[in-house]
């Protein structure tokens, strides 16, 4: 019994230097010291002992178990520690690592919104906002487009009820600044309108920009001047602007705009069909009609308008063949426009 003692203590002590990690250890603990354990199984043993020898072999019995237990106790210490070691080594963090994240880039159209804004508050245009839910009067009747008017198949309308609707384009603006504001007036208008409307050159919904002076004496050849300076800036110096005559029921007379053709330089491309030139907007003096509807006398003031869209001048600018590239945000498109 004195030699099992002594040997299964020295077995414990090979057992322990063994262990590589806690979950081993904690093992070996039980194996030993368990209830069921090797050496908790010798104590059991001790009723067979000569009672001469009991307490002797008693104490022994104790001292081996106490040896033991400092054993595990060191080296379970010690394991912890490599172990702590080990762990905040793994979870490290390298502060000097470069940052992966990637940065965004402006939207095409803000961008060209933003170019845009730019040019006018030159001329001393004041930029405004408005709401994008409207009502029929502002929409259609105050700029003059009743209800039975032809125009209004021209801007299919997306109804949200009772009499309101979700604006076709910016021109409401004009019928709201001059309701509520005196001449001289001079602003711009970029917001979001909508229409029922989708195919590779139009989304339901798009961007406009509205602008619209009103003054003592204004003339179409003040408007001519304006978008001169607009084209030219927008798309270069060498950019030629024609004016066309067309109809829009709030202006009279009006026009349509085009521009030289930016890509062939006028020649003619698959870009202006061939024809050298690309229309970018419509225009015109105010109907004085418009002027009396929103309570301003035509007979000492006028004025001239201009409305576009900014998918369309962003599409020709950048050579976009179809709007949906605009509003499907699609990164490997978007960055290209830094
Ligand atoms: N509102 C017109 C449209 O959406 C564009 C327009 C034409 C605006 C002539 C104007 C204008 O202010 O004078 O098609």
């Amino acid at each position: 019994m004195f030699d099992k003692i002594k040997s299964l203590v020295a077995k414990a002590k090979d057992s322990i230097a063994e262990a590589s990690d806690s979950n081993v250890l904690a093992d070996v603990k039980v194996r030993f010291l368990g209830r069921n354990g090797e050496y908790t199984g010798i104590l059991r043993g001790l009723k067979d002992a000569s009672p001469e020898d009991r307490p002797t072999l008693g104490k022994l019995i104790n001292e081996g178990r106490a040896q033991i237990e400092e054993m595990f106790k060191e080296k379970e210490a010690q394991l912890k520690a490599r172990e702590q070691k080990l762990k905040l080594a793994a979870e490290r963090i390298d502060v000097t690592l470069p940052a992966k994240s990637e940065l965004g880039s402006i939207h095409p159209l803000t961008l060209v919104k933003n170019q845009i804004v730019d040019i006018f508050i030159g001329l001393g245009f004041e930029v405004k906002e408005g709401p994008e839910i409207e009502t029929d009067l502002f929409n259609f009747q105050l700029l003059n487009i009743p209800e039975d008017h032809p125009a209004r198949d021209m801007q299919d309308t997306f109804y949200v009820g009772n009499n309101l609707l979700l604006r076709t384009h910016t021109s409401p603006m004009q019928a709201h600044t001059m309701k509520s504001e005196r001449p001289p007036i001079r602003i711009l208008v970029p917001g979001k309108v909508y229409r029922s409307d989708d195919d590779a050159t139009h989304s339901p919904i798009f961007n406009q920009i509205e602008g619209l002076v009103i003054d003592k004496g204004v003339s179409l050849s003040h408007l001519k001047g304006t978008l001169e300076i607009f084209a030219k800036s927008l798309f270069g110096e060498e950019t030629k602007v024609r004016f066309r005559p067309s109809y829009f029921p709030f202006t009279e007379p009006s026009v349509e705009v085009d521009v030289s053709c930016a890509m062939c330089g006028g020649k003619g491309c698959s870009l202006c069909k061939g024809t050298g030139w690309i229309e970018i907007l419509g225009a015109g003096v105010v109907n004085p009609q418009v002027l009396v509807n929103c309570g301003i006398d035509p007979e000492v003031y006028s004025g001239f308008a201009f409305g576009f869209g900014v998918d369309r001048i962003a599409m020709i600018k950048y050579g976009i063949p179809n709007i949906r590239a605009l509003y499907e945000n699609d990164v490997r498109f978007l960055k290209q426009y830094k």
